[in-house]
């Protein structure tokens, strides 16, 4: 399959791995997602399975974070999507669904191949048609997604 870095305009970067925590606060708060502290956010890289971002190449020396997503789960047969999220100038450019690829891409390679992998999100409304044209379906009604409150 393709990479799907290979999709990006020009002047975008598709890297591996994790925002920094002052990146990653920045990015959830201006994309409208909630507010995290830096402990909460100093986990996602060390509790995380993996994680893509995606970088723009400004004047300046130091290369903007427009785009992150992760996947926490047990490298087995459990995935969960977490953080999607691009920066408000750079939406509809393409670059949530490259992000969403390169998730679904990683764990295709790397989960085992004896068994299919169970691959979850919960969807806040500006995502999901970005998800539906990724295979995703609706849960419900045979399961429904619950959050302790
Ligand atoms: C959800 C989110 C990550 C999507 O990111 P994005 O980069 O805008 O996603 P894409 O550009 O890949 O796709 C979004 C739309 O842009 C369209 N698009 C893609 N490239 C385009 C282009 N070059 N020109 C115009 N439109 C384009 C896509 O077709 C898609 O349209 P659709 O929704 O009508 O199907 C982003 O909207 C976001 O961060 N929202 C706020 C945070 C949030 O709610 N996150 C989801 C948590 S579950």
């Amino acid at each position: 399959m393709a990479s799907p870095d290979n999709s990006l305009p020009e002047g975008y970067k598709l890297q591996t791995g994790y925002p920094s925590t002052s990146q990653y606060i920045h990015l959830r708060s201006v994309a409208g997602l909630s507010a995290k502290t830096p402990s909460q956010a100093a986990a996602v890289p060390t509790g995380s399975w993996f994680g893509c971002y995606i970088t723009f190449e400004t004047t300046k020396d130091d290369p903007q974070l427009v785009g992150m997503g992760r996947v926490i789960g047990d490298g087995g047969w459990y995935f969960h999507i977490a953080d999607m999220a691009v920066h408000p100038d750079h939406q509809r450019k393409g670059l949530g669904d490259v992000i969403l690829k390169g998730l679904l891409q990683h764990i295709h390679r790397e989960a085992p191949a004896d068994g299919k992998p169970y691959i979850t999100l919960f969807a806040d409304e500006p995502g999901r048609r970005l998800y539906y044209k990724n295979g995703f379906v609706d849960a419900a009604p045979g399961q429904l997604g619950m959050a302790l409150k």
